[in-house]
């Protein structure tokens, strides 16, 4: 499936729930957001059917986000089936690794092949703050459960001044003896966050090298569709990477869109403007006719985000990141 400017999309991410176990600052106001009801949330079989067509039309790698995907029951199920739906090479999650250790065989089982850990700090109460819960600890075995086990490990961080701007070079050095990816995240502007606590890439690159040294750029292939930019520091096992979101227009490569769990087709992480297929698929529509569906709204996939110079507009998504799914 190709949009208006030439880039072809072949990556989707699913958010299959906007509920999370976690509370993080960045994410979700302390008391929670109102849960979507679940009337709302697309099924499962409403789900993989949306899959089967966004496959026939083109998608190769999907991806389950939430909110935290683990938390909706029976997710291995719905891994398993996208897995085995012709067309889709790969299934990974974005997840914050709580219920990785409970649940690791049945997603290994149903052929998971990748996860993005989110982590932003290896001080257990800085965890706490960050995320108002615990779970430090099963976060930390999940990571080495999945890098031991042959899953494609990533681990994410959000870097934010003042909260864990001290601690990114010993954030990388994750990456020292595990075969894991180890990125760096600009904080985005998304919801009502604080812009000024996002942290330059380059800022973030100065203090890892700071300590381990010059890092040399490698090819991104083999990491997988992001946008990210990947590096090796010597002696490094794994890699570094960075995602930098605000100061850096990614967009020209793009290749994602976004189904969020009430099924409405986003289009670009930043706005609002997309496709509503729910309401089509439970009226009765045919596969065909959903497919043009998507493929009308893709053509409207916006050119690029504009975080750094575009506060205040209106059509901006003011959803939070755990209705998105990042
Ligand atoms: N800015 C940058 N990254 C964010 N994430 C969530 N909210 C933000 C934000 N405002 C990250 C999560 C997760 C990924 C899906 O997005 O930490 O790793
Ligand atoms: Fe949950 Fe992820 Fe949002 Fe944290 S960032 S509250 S783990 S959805």
């Amino acid at each position: 499936m190709k949009d208006s400017f030439g880039r072809n999309i072949d990556y989707l991410r699913i958010s299959v729930t906007d509920r999370c176990n976690l509370r993080c600052v960045y994410c979700m106001p302390e008391e929670g957001v109102e849960p979507i009801s679940h009337g709302d949330v697309l099924s499962y079989e409403e789900t993989i059917r949306l899959a089967r067509i966004f496959a026939s039309l083109g998608i190769k790698d999907i991806r389950l986000t939430g909110g935290e995907p683990l938390v909706r029951k029976g997710i291995e199920s719905l891994i398993a089936d996208i897995k085995k739906m012709p067309g889709i090479e790969t299934v990974s999650i974005t997840t914050n690794g709580i219920l990785i250790p409970e649940k690791f065989e049945m997603l290994k089982a149903a052929g998971l092949d990748a996860v993005n850990i989110s982590l932003d700090t290896l001080n257990k109460e800085k965890f706490v703050k960050i995320t108002r819960r615990e779970g430090f600890e099963k976060v930390i075995e999940a990571i080495k459960l999945c890098e031991d086990q042959g899953i494609k490990t990533k681990v994410n961080c959000v870097a934010m001044r003042g909260v864990n701007d001290d601690e990114f070079a010993s954030i990388a050095s994750l990456a020292l003896d595990h075969n894991i990816c180890v990125r760096f995240i600009e904080y985005m502007p998304v919801g009502k966050n604080d812009f000024t606590k996002c942290v330059p890439t380059e800022e973030i690159k100065e203090k890892i090298e700071a300590v381990y040294g010059p890092l040399e750029k490698i090819n991104s292939e083999g990491f997988g569709h992001g946008p990210a930019v990947y590096y090796k520091a010597e002696d490094f096992v794994g890699a570094i990477g960075f995602i930098s979101a605000m100061t850096c227009a990614f967009c020209e490569s793009c290749n994602r869109v976004r189904l969020t769990a009430e099924g409405f087709l986003k289009l670009c992480l930043q706005y609002d403007t997309g496709a509503d297929l729910r309401g089509p698929l439970r009226a009765g529509a045919t596969d065909e006719e959903i497919a043009k569906i998507i493929e009308a709204a893709v053509a409207q996939k916006p050119k690029q985000h504009t975080f750094n110079d575009y506060f205040g507009a209106d059509d901006i998504d003011d959803r939070g990141m755990s209705k998105i799914g990042g």
